[in-house]
């Protein structure tokens, strides 16, 4: 373990002015307890402090050094089974050696250059490549669109936010800044992605320095708030029909509408029910809303299609992907715009008002491309698809489903390589267990003890209680090795639920 420095000494005064106003702030960070993806439940003892300033001051960390599969190692040679690709990262596995190649065969050549300077080679081709492969099942739909590139998910959203607001802008539609998205989201954790995310935990104690437009419901069909008897197709048209109630409310302020075409995070793995997404889409281009999909987690190949929008036949304005964009080998996020929107630009100022140093960083993009061209050979969007037989991701699907029989695993739900468990105290009554008890951080902990690493959060059921496990595992994953999780899986709820 990395620890360094003094031990924390509660005795000492300025412990102690701290500890006053932790307690100050201890009701509102309780709510927002952001251990929600520690890995483990938090300790009460205050750890060594490290020099790095981590997610958790009271709990170590072990520190990774090798990766390899579906395996990561860490300094004392521990070996975990990635089976959240990190936080629904990683999609091609970790140490494939064609990407540092790349990487290092970028570096060598030319490392960097500024955008407002340069463009790449690499940046052009690899730009073309993802503009082909966004447009892959909507036939062509990204033809003539354009990629703008960062260093992640929350950057992308960032830049996606502007650039509907800039698109609107330029058609002379001036009034039109408020971003609606839904309540139970997530969309990063910069202030503006913060302002467009539902998930109370991860936004509270900030909300008072973000700006707020409206946040619509989502549907969430374990939990349906309808009484639907038609596989919730109804509520799905309820819940469209908010949003559109929104974009009315907003008297003509409404510039676009960001949601996430399967829950990432926040709810887990929710997919959407039948006609939602379609519903949304129509509304939105009936009354000029530009529709951004926010694919950092489900982008890729995640749940069997190159994009997950794909499933539901939706075509977005902007598409924004990040996480398994590189698989974790380089910071990089991608958004995706369609002609519609590049032209508004090109053909209007010229200029699109925006940028970062990093942007388009030319080994970022080197490790992008060689991961697209991994995933593309080895046809793991297609390993993904949990609709075809004999595929990891169709395995998977069914070790998971065989927990149901557990007391305390109310809801298996999910697409493709994107799945997550759902923990109820109850089963009738679904009621989920006290948010305190962080349920879902014990099973974690129970695992990682067992060699295997999940995705634990918690807040589905009103954003601080509910408790669930984000599942995710790289593409290349066996039958035996998801065999051997779920065995694990189990092996943790037990030992989680006993030691309540
Ligand atoms: C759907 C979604 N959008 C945006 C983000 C933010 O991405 P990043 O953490 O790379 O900034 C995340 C991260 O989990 C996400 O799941």
């Amino acid at each position: 373990m990395f620890s360094r420095g003094k031990k924390y000494d509660p005795n000492h005064s300025s412990s102690r002015r701290g500890e006053k106003r932790l307690t100050i702030q201890r009701g509102i960070l309780a709510a927002a307890s952001w251990c929600d993806n520690s890995g483990v439940a938090d300790s009460t003892t205050i750890q060594a402090r490290s020099a790095v300033l981590r997610r958790s001051f009271r709990r170590d960390f072990p520190a990774a050094v090798r990766g390899e599969g579906v395996y990561l190692w860490d300094a004392d040679g521990k070996k975990y089974l990635d089976l959240a690709g990190s936080a629904a990262v990683n999609f091609i596995g970790h140490g494939v050696a064609e990407i540092s190649a790349a990487m290092a065969a970028q570096a060598a050549k030319l490392e960097f250059v500024h955008t407002s300077q340069f463009t790449t080679p690499v940046a052009e081709e690899y730009a073309e490549e993802l503009l082909a492969f966004a447009g892959l099942n909507s036939s062509d739909h990204f033809r003539g669109g354009a990629v703008y590139f960062t260093c992640g998910g929350s950057e992308s959203i960032e830049t996606a936010l502007k650039l509907a607001r800039q698109y609107q802008v330029e058609i002379g539609q001036p009034a039109r800044h408020q971003i609606l998205s839904r309540q139970q989201s997530y969309h990063g954790s910069t202030l503006g992605a913060l302002s467009v995310s539902g998930n109370r935990r991860r936004r509270e104690i900030y909300v008072p320095m973000v700006r707020e437009f409206a946040h619509v419901g989502m549907p969430y069909c374990y939990r349906c708030a309808f009484d639907c008897t038609d596989g919730c197709h109804n509520c799905g048209q309820q819940y469209a029909a908010e949003l559109e109630r929104a974009i009315e409310a907003s008297n003509g302020e409404a510039a676009a509408f960001i949601f996430e075409p399967v829950s990432g995070a926040t709810l887990g793995a929710v997919v959407p029910p039948p006609g939602y997404l379609q519903a949304v889409a129509e509304i939105c281009r009936r009354h000029g809303v530009l529709l951004i999909a926010d694919e950092v987690m489900t982008g890729m190949g995640r749940t069997g299609r190159n994009f997950a929008v794909e499933h539901y036949n939706v075509a977005p304005d902007i598409l924004i992907t990040a996480k398994g964009l590189s698989s974790g080998y380089a910071p990089l996020g991608a958004v995706i715009a369609s002609k519609k929107v590049v032209d508004a630009i090109a053909d209007g100022s010229g200029v699109f008002l925006h940028g970062f140093t990093y942007n388009a960083h030319p080994i970022s993009l080197a490790a992008g491309r060689a991961v697209l061209r991994h995933l593309q050979t080895r046809k793991l969007v297609e390993a993904a698809d949990s609709s075809r037989p004999n595929t990891s991701a169709a395995h998977f699907k069914q070790a998971l489903e065989s927990l149901r029989t557990e007391e305390v695993i109310g809801d298996v739900r999910g697409i493709g390589l994107l799945r997550a468990v759902e923990f109820v105290a109850d089963k009738a009554s679904k009621r989920p267990f006290p948010p305190d008890q962080n349920f879902a951080g014990s099973v974690a902990a129970a695992a990682l003890k067992r060699g295997l690493l999940v995705y634990p959060l918690q807040g589905s059921v009103d954003g601080i209680s509910g408790d669930h496990l984000l599942l995710a595992p790289p593409a290349i994953i066996t039958n035996e090795q998801i065999t051997w999780a779920a065995e694990q899986l189990r092996a943790a709820v037990h030992e989680a639920f006993v030691s309540l």
